[in-house]
């Protein structure tokens, strides 16, 4: 049976893998090819040990690879082929030139829309899937206009929403999709093409469509306002160790308000993964260079207070465990910026154990899904030692440092791990997800976030 549209997305990691392939799921009459540079990730697509993790990713690339869904390495052929070509690809935070530290790096976007004017050869819908700038999809539709042949571009935007760790269930039932383009007629006729395909499997009152400039900045915005409510109830926590006030408490006396709500309020070590962090720079950035100062330090201040809540966490472990960690065997259980990923991108936990590294700690660090990565992330250190199991890393410790929410560490035997730990035996929970009464009748010295220490001094 032939396949009503050829969909091409351009990039094969977190967003285009699992977004690919629950479109190719739900959309069996499309054809959808992934692309990517880099050859390794398109042959990890197309085995059996997918380059990331997601609970659910394997079922559902297996149910429709080979059938309606390709991985491959051939971005020329692809392009030529496409009716529709998303481009997923990475953009990073700046580190270089103007804007270093702040702007997006558009390198990688840039060089797909000029492989794409290359080798097209018919009309095409492109779509940005990537998280850019606002106003990105304007150059994206000057480069391709740049050859001057009469094929056609239509530039719509379509952010990704879908959390890492639940991206499959986000795929499949989203709170919304967003679709931003044009309001001439092409513009309307490629928004309605998108739209189609969603609407496979998406009720269309979820479907929101929108002028290109706002849907281009929405996900720099939903990504801002989601960070920033972390960064306040983290701002919270350190208000709460001061006054004997317990910010659990306190997230579920505010969230019960239905105009705060109760999620995105668990005090933390602070936020990490790919997005949040570059994303408010963005933010930031793109304020600034329109001489919005004010509008730019509010947001900037989200991520200092993201980086105050992780050296906090530090210097509370120095001075409870008698202003010294040198010499000291300190567990950090997970590494990976949240549970359920083995994603460690701008991880919190890449910084905590730097800095106990810097003060001589000898870290044992564990973590169901991210210690590939996390090697990858850390100096070799003759301090740093990687273990699958958390007893065996909580062996003879002096302290266990709860990075990430791993819902494997509320079920541990903690009476065995106290027995196996030196004394007085420390825990420092940067999650609050253990039962901080039961460690401390066990014994432990029990530092929760934002909540008063239970401690046996
Ligand atoms: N990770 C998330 O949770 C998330 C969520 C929403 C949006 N986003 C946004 O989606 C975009 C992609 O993020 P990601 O996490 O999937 O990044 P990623 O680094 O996992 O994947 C990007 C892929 O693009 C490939 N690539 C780069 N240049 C290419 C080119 N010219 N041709 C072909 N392939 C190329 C890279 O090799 C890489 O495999 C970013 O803009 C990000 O901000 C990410």
């Amino acid at each position: 049976m032939p396949f009503v549209k050829n969909v091409l997305c351009i990039g094969a990691g977190y967003v285009g893998g699992p977004t690919m392939a629950v479109i190719a799921q739900k959309c069996p009459d499309y054809r959808i090819t992934v692309v990517d540079i880099n050859p390794q990730r398109i042959a990890d697509w197309n085995s059996d040990d997918l380059p990331i993790y997601e609970p659910g990713l394997l079922e559902v690339v297996k149910s429709c690879r080979g059938r309606n869904l390709f991985f491959s390495t051939d971005i020329a052929g692809s392009i030529r082929q496409a009716d529709i070509i998303f481009v997923s690809v990475n953009t990073p935070t700046k580190t270089y030139g103007e804007g270093a530290g702040m702007a997006s790096d558009l390198q990688y976007w840039e060089k797909t829309a000029h492989e794409i004017l290359k080798y097209a050869e018919s009309d095409k819908i492109i779509v940005e899937k990537s998280t850019l700038p606002v106003r990105t999809a304007e150059a994206m539709e000057r480069i391709l206009k740049s050859s001057g042949n009469s094929v056609h571009f239509e530039v719509l935007s379509n952010p990704e929403f879908l959390a890492e760790g639940s991206a499959v269930k986000d795929l499949l039932n989203p709170d919304r999709v967003l679709i931003g383009g044009q309001a001439h007629p092409k513009g309307q006729k490629a928004i309605g093409e998108l739209t189609d395909l969603y609407a496979n499997w998406v009720p269309r009152d979820r479907i929101i469509t929108t002028n290109l400039w706002s849907s281009e900045l929405s996900k720099l915005v939903a990504n801002a306002f989601l960070a920033q409510r972390i960064s306040s109830i983290n701002s919270i926590s350190a208000l709460c160790e001061k006054t004997d006030a317990d910010v659990s408490e306190i997230a579920r006396a505010i969230g019960t308000d239905q105009r705060i709500g109760n999620r995105f309020l668990m005090a933390s070590v602070g936020f990490g993964g790919s997005c949040f962090r570059k994303d408010i720079l963005n933010l930031v950035y793109i304020a600034r260079s329109y001489g919005l100062n004010e509008v730019a330090d509010y947001w900037h201040q989200v991520v200092q207070l993201n980086d105050f809540q992780k050296n906090r966490f530090v210097h509370r472990m120095l001075t409870e465990m008698f202003n010294t960690v040198s010499g000291k065997k300190i567990a950090a259980f997970g590494f990976a910026f949240k549970a359920e990923t083995g994603d460690t991108r701008d991880s919190a936990a890449i910084t905590i154990v730097e800095k106990l590294l810097e003060e001589r700690a000898l870290v044992r660090l564990t973590d169901p899904q991210a210690l590939s990565n996390a090697r990858k992330d850390l100096i070799d250190s003759s301090l740093l030692s990687f273990h699958d199991n958390p007893y065996e890393a909580a062996e003879e410790c002096h302290a266990i440092a709860v990075l990430t929410e791993w819902p494997l560490y509320r079920s541990l035997d903690y009476h065995r791990i106290y027995s196996a730990m030196k004394k007085p035996a420390f825990i420092f929970d940067g999650r609050n997800i253990l039962d901080h009464q039961t460690l401390h009748r066990i014994g432990f010295n029990v530092f929760p976030l934002g909540k008063s220490a239970l401690t046996h001094f």
